[in-house]
């Protein structure tokens, strides 16, 4: 009996001790570096642009305009949106907004929402690299999500958004983020800046986005975007498409740099949770990150750094606005909305605060 009570003793003690080493488990971070390049990965600033990417999910307009979302609080307090756009056709939302830390201009897209995420996944296989992208020679990319930026009334908003919130704050850098399809329209947004608008410090930030051109577009994107950072996490499937195929160098899709791969280890047996963090090489395809785990994974694709995003429904983009934000908004014959503060006034933070 004397025995048992040790053995039971032991156990509870070895199992308080798990508990603790787990507890302080989720603080555990690794980082590895592919590269020797002069690049550094800041952790926090993905944490906190994480946050804006999922923010741009939220459906309830009057909650994204006035910045009192439920991701609108912490680590993105004191964001002013200039401006929300919902282009109702194509199912897409962006913003664009200034923020105190990190100072800068922030752009953010939301993906798709039109189908669900499975059906959108499946197509993803079969995407041709079927537009050659004006003025860059032997580039190639999918019209699909090129279109989604350039073809709809995302683009000329965007612009007139930065050029406004330029004038009223000065010249900060702009960070361009997305998650999934939204991160394929963020680099083609920050690429049509850095090349047609002559906009200089634009960085980019994605999360799970797929591939969305061929080699000679991906080095013509890290001439002239070094400052990228593409996050993909443990087996998320997304980020694996359109594929690879390393046969036909000229003919395939080829990611641009810099990948950072997240991998959330726990291991039973130490009962250690490891956040492991790779910072990936230049190539945009380094096969020692995502690309060596096979990519099988939705739940993966649904949270990065812990930040949950929302299923897409299928079914239609809502649009949930309150009579508040008439006097703000534009819609055009299409059902289009663009909602605009002039930066310089900002009457609704004055309102906000009156409540
Ligand atoms: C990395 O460093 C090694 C030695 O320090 C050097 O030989 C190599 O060229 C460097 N690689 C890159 C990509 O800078
Ligand atoms: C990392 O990012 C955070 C958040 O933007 C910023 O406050 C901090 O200064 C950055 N650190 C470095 C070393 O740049
Ligand atoms: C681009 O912007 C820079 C300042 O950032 C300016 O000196 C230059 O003249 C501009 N070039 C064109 C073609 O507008």
């Amino acid at each position: 009996m004397k025995r048992y009570m040790e053995i039971r003793g032991w156990l509870m003690l070895f199992f308080f001790a798990c508990l603790l080493v787990s507890s302080f488990g989720r603080e555990l971070k690794l980082m590895e570096y592919k590269t020797n390049s002069s690049f550094v990965y800041n952790h926090t600033f993905a944490i906190v642009m994480v946050e804006y990417a999922s923010a741009v999910y939220i459906s309830d307009m009057t909650a994204l305009f006035t910045w009192t979302c439920s991701r609108c609080h912490g680590l993105t307090e004191g964001f002013e949106v200039v401006q929300l756009v919902v282009d109702v056709e194509s199912c897409l939302q962006s913003y664009v907004g200034v923020a105190k830390d990190p100072q800068a201009i922030i752009i953010a897209f939301r993906g798709t929402r039109g189908t669900s995420i499975q059906n959108w996944i499946e197509d993803l296989f079969w995407k041709q690299l079927d537009l050659d992208y004006p003025g860059m020679a032997g580039a190639k990319v999918h019209s699909g999500f090129y279109r989604a930026y350039h073809c709809t009334t995302v683009r000329p908003a965007i612009l007139n958004a930065v050029k406004e919130a330029k004038e009223a704050y000065g010249d900060l850098d702009i960070i361009v983020t997305g998650h999934s399809m939204g991160g394929a329209i963020a680099a083609f947004c920050a690429f049509d800046l850095i090349v047609n608008h002559n906009v200089s410090n634009v960085q980019v930030v994605t999360f799970g986005q797929p591939r969305i051109g061929n080699a000679a577009f991906a080095s013509y994107y890290s001439k002239y975007l070094p400052k990228t950072i593409r996050v993909t996490h443990g087996h998320d499937i997304v980020p694996h498409l359109p594929p690879y195929f390393s046969m036909l160098p000229r003919k395939t899709y080829h990611h641009f740099p810099r990948e950072v791969w997240l991998q959330d280890t726990s291991s039973k047996s130490t009962c250690l949770a490891l956040n492991h963090e790779t910072v990936c090489d230049d190539s945009g395809e380094d096969p020692d990150c995502s690309r060596s785990v096979v990519g099988n994974s939705i739940q993966d694709h649904l949270s990065y750094y812990g930040v949950e995003f929302p299923t897409d429904d299928p079914g239609t983009c809502w649009i949930v606005m309150d009579p508040l934000l008439v006097e703000y908004g534009s819609t055009d014959s299409e059902g289009n909305v663009i909602l605009f503060k002039n930066p310089a006034t900002s009457i609704l933070g004055q309102t906000a605060d009156t409540k």
